[in-house]
């Protein structure tokens, strides 16, 4: 297993798919690399090209008030992407782009070991728990995977188009915050 050096800097130089091309940064990871929760996004958009960070435009401001409804934030859980580049015009990544840096994501979790895994969106639920992953029915379930608690939120870009979502990811929120509870979890 590589060291979080080895990893970081050899996602730095990638140049395994074609969004190497049109990055500006490589957008990593940020949070507690001790965390037991992990927050698993779909791709960079502009703001997270800009700066390097992952969640840092508009809809990581929503994110952000999300988690601090369940007493979550940057230093105590762990953020990052299924792509570290950002897909052009914020387009999906493709199945092709996703493949090729799912082990830069693999190597976080076997880092990090996290308790729960929570996907935001669609493109991480499908990547991360099941290809046929239905985002409007099954946002909120719950599955184990070797030991690891999945489960996949409405992206917060979607939250920001329809805020009839929200609601549902209030829910969402708080059941995962009665499973950190259950599991007696360190998040500070
Ligand atoms: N959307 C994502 O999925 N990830 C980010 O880092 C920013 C926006």
């Amino acid at each position: 297993m590589l060291t979080w050096e080895e990893l970081e800097q050899q996602c730095n130089k990638c140049t395994s798919c074609r969004l190497c091309h049109t990055r500006t940064n490589v957008v990593f990871g940020v949070g507690n690399r001790n965390a037991d929760v992990m927050f698993v996004g779909e791709g960079p958009g502009e703001q997270e090209d800009l700066r390097g960070e992952p969640f840092v435009g508009a809809a990581g401001k929503l994110l952000d008030d999300m988690l601090s409804i369940i007493d979550l934030d940057r230093e105590n859980c762990y953020i990052a992407n299924i792509v570290k580049c950002r897909p052009p015009n914020n387009r999906d990544p493709e199945d092709d782009e996703q493949e090729a840096c799912i082990d830069f994501l693999r190597n976080q979790v076997a880092l990090i070991k996290p308790k729960i895994i929570v996907c935001l969106g669609r493109v991480a639920a499908k990547k991360l728990i099941y290809p046929d992953f239905r985002i409007t029915r099954e946002h909120g379930s719950w599955i184990n995977r070797n030991g690891i608690w999945m489960t996949a939120f409405y992206h917060p870009s979607a939250l920001l188009r329809d805020l009839s979502k929200r609601p549902d990811t209030f829910e969402d929120l708080l059941e995962l915050r009665n499973r950190i509870n259950e599991l007696k979890m360190r998040i500070g």
